[in-house]
């Protein structure tokens, strides 16, 4: 099982399409996939739910919000009782033998990261280590119940911001993938953005070592970055505009992080369509469209990277 973070500081950029295709696609080849949508706009919970329907059966109890709140996340409830298998796209990938389900995001997520930054600190040096390793490794030791164990890949849609919440992703994470723009200000972060996670890496890494067999047990962390992922590529006369690929050019000589080959090209058509179904686009649109190949020569290169690799 490899838990995945998919983030980027910026928002628009394609985490929650690329989420929600990825995580489609590796399912429709009969895995079983989780993903869990820590973004409290809940994008990725909307791909798979109607408004009314999320309303009516998931809002009040059955949201990540509910696993963050109270005084220790999950001491209310368990997080393998809040995963939701979406049927209709289930109907389809179930042909296959696989399964796609989601823990769901909320809007009140916004809030958890001031209520989980309360949580730390603390009257002696000790304390304020074992609570900063106890807040920020909450997700890691929750995905460690044997409910998640039959996970193929679980994928975690983040925030595009670097507050608490990602910061549980990121520590519970094996490796970060970045979806980004060939653009100048989307790849301009991407620097700072590793720079992030190394200090959050260290952080958490240093706390365990000063805490050796702690009574949480926790141990040191190594997400690695799987890759840029290249989203809405502008493609012309059959390759990408020149602006786009000197952006790209520039940003594999700055040798900040792997850039994956499979770039996605710019195509709102594709993707509106796949819009309220409920079922994202990869399943959705037709076979033979260039998009639908890109996604899956994506996500066959992105399996590659988090199975090849460890
Ligand atoms: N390759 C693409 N071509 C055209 N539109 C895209 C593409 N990828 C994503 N989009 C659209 O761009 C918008 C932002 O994408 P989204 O995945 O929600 O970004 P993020 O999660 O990073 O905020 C959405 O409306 C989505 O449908
Ligand atoms: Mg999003």
């Amino acid at each position: 099982m490899q838990v995945v973070s998919v983030m980027n500081y910026k928002g628009g950029v394609g985490k929650t399409t690329l989420t929600a295709n990825l995580a489609a696609e590796i399912a429709n080849v009969g895995h079983r996939v989780l993903m869990i949508d820590l973004d409290p706009q809940a994008n990725l919970t909307f791909s798979f739910y109607t408004v009314d329907d999320w309303t009516s059966e998931v809002r009040e109890a059955r949201t990540i919000k509910r696993w963050y709140d109270g005084e220790i996340p999950g001491r209310d409830v368990p997080l393998d009782q809040l995963i939701l298998t979406p049927e209709r796209v289930n109907d389809r990938v179930k042909e296959n033998a696989g399964q796609l389900d989601l823990v769901s995001s909320h809007l009140g997520l916004i809030d958890i990261d001031l209520q989980l930054a309360s949580r730390l600190g603390g009257t002696t040096l000790a304390e304020s280590k074992r609570k900063f390793l106890q807040v920020h490794g909450c997700l890691k030791v929750a995905l460690q119940a044997p409910a998640f164990r039959d996970y193929d890949v679980i994928l975690i849609d983040c925030a595009p911001n670097f507050g608490l919440v990602t910061k549980t992703a990121i520590v519970a994470s094996d490796f970060v993938l970045v979806p980004a723009k060939p653009d100048y200000l989307s790849t301009l972060g991407i620097g700072y953005l590793k720079g992030s996670v190394k200090k959050l890496v260290e952080e958490y890494n240093a706390y365990v070592s000063h805490d050796p067999g702690g009574r949480d047990g926790a141990r040191h962390i190594s997400p690695e970055f799987a890759g840029i992922a290249f989203m809405m590529m502008q493609i012309h006369a059959g390759q990408p505009i020149l602006l786009q690929r000197t952006q790209i050019e520039e940003l594999r000589e700055a040798d900040i992080m792997p850039i994956l080959e499979t770039s996605v090209r710019n195509s709102p058509r594709y993707f509106a369509e796949a819009g309220p179904t409920g079922i994202p686009a990869v399943l959705h649109g037709s076979a033979n469209d260039p998009v639908s190949a890109e996604l899956r020569a994506l996500t066959k290169e992105f399996v590659h990277a988090i199975t090849g690799r460890r």
